[in-house]
């Protein structure tokens, strides 16, 4: 099959970065310039759809990666074309010394662009220095605007403090988009609710389907709220929602409102209707690098750097598993050795 090399930007210095023959292309011709880094498993809320009330066999700090390993692979990426990098937990907030490390993050040449996800309990004394750093966008998840209905959904009574957060994030100006994992028998009645914040804030309220990674048996496998149902029900409410053109790689499918000062966003994570595009690989909480969100993991980079692997040994891991990744997240989880089971939670891999 002949690979369509798409072209490497050539910065204002006429000097092209990183050199062509380090940029990461896949075996589809996908350009790799985003990592998503999961910087714990830990998480301060149990949501349903990611974790049982107890919790997942959370690792120990032996297990997961120090900063310092997670400054090498970016460093590593970053000079093979990774430009945008997405801070993911669990909770990101939770680990002690992330804004040590997100400083480290920002010195790194050809990091251009951090984004973090977070659940907001945590995040709000930290903003005005997010916006110093120049964090890009904050993606904060609240699942409703209910007390109640967000005490059962993610098992902690924190709604207040993530609004608190939500309202300090739009007073620094940053970027925000706001994730709702859609659930029949838990929030539909809140789509709408939900909706209206993009009606009073320039925010980006993005719907999500369920995706399997529950950490229990799986979530289930016929999808009631998938996309073309949550586009039904907001077009129901407004006649007037129309179609953006969406960014490049993006995974949401996005609309307006006439009127509203926000925008409201479509993910497909279940359907995987953007995987044509997908310039994204991940390095979880463990230190595995994924190709795939539904796929497994395909290089232990823990080992390889606690093993004393040279920058240009791990640079060649780097080629060859992104050499051999899946056309899209159904052959991905075709070629799972495991189903997705306990150890399947999103807060090991990051989302
Ligand atoms: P940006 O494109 O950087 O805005 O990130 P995002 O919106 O994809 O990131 P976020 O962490 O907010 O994730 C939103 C939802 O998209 C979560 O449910 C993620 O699990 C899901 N998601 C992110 N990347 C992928 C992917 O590659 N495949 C699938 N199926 N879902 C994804
Ligand atoms: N399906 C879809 N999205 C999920 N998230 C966590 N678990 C799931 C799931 N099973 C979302 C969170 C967070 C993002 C990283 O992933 O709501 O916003
Ligand atoms: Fe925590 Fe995010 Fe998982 Fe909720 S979805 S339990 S906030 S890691």
């Amino acid at each position: 099959m002949k690979i369509a090399i798409p072209p490497v930007e050539i910065p204002p210095n006429g000097r092209p970065h990183p050199p062509a023959e380090d940029v990461l292309i896949d075996n589809f011709g996908r350009r790799i310039t985003y990592l998503r880094l999961s910087v714990t498993d830990r998480c301060n809320l149990r949501c349903v759809y990611c974790m049982p009330e107890q919790g997942v066999p959370f690792l120990s700090r032996e297990q997961i990666l120090s900063f310092e390993e997670m400054e090498r692979i970016l460093r590593l990426l970053a000079g093979m074309g990774v430009n945008k990098v997405r801070i993911t937990g669990g909770e990101p907030f939770v680990r002690k010394g992330l804004m040590d490390f997100l400083r480290r993050v920002h010195a790194i040449e050809g990091v251009q662009a951090i984004h973090i996800t977070t659940n907001g309990v945590l995040t709000a004394p930290h903003v005005p220095e997010l916006k110093r750093l120049g964090v890009k966008s904050i993606n904060l998840s609240i699942d409703t605007l209910d007390r109640e209905r967000f005490f059962q959904m993610t098992r902690r009574d924190e709604l207040e403090r993530v609004l608190a957060c939500f309202h300090t994030i739009l007073a620094h100006d940053i970027p925000l988009k706001i994730n709702m994992v859609l659930m029949e028998g838990q929030n539909a009645e809140d789509i709408i609710p939900m909706s209206r914040l993009s009606r009073d804030y320039p925010v980006e309220v993005r719907y999500i389907e369920e995706m399997p990674f529950n950490g229990a048996d799986g979530g289930r496998r016929k999808l009631f709220w998938n996309h073309k149902r949550i586009l039904e029900t907001l077009r129901n409410e407004y006649p007037g929602l129309y179609p953006l053109e969406s960014e490049a790689n993006s995974t949401s499918m996005n609309f307006r409102v006439p009127g509203h000062k926000g925008d409201l966003g479509i993910i497909a994570g279940f359907s995987r209707t953007f995987c044509g595009s997908c310039n994204r690989i991940r390095v979880t909480a463990r230190g595995t690098l994924q190709t795939c969100l539904y796929g497994e993991g395909v290089l232990d980079l823990k080992s390889l750097l606690r093993g004393g692997a040279t920058d240009e040994e791990i640079k060649n891991m780097f080629r060859q598993c992104t050499g051999q990744r899946f056309k899209d997240g159904w052959e991905a989880e075709k070629q799972r050795s495991q189903p997705f089971d306990v150890s399947q939670s999103m807060a090991l891999i990051g989302g």
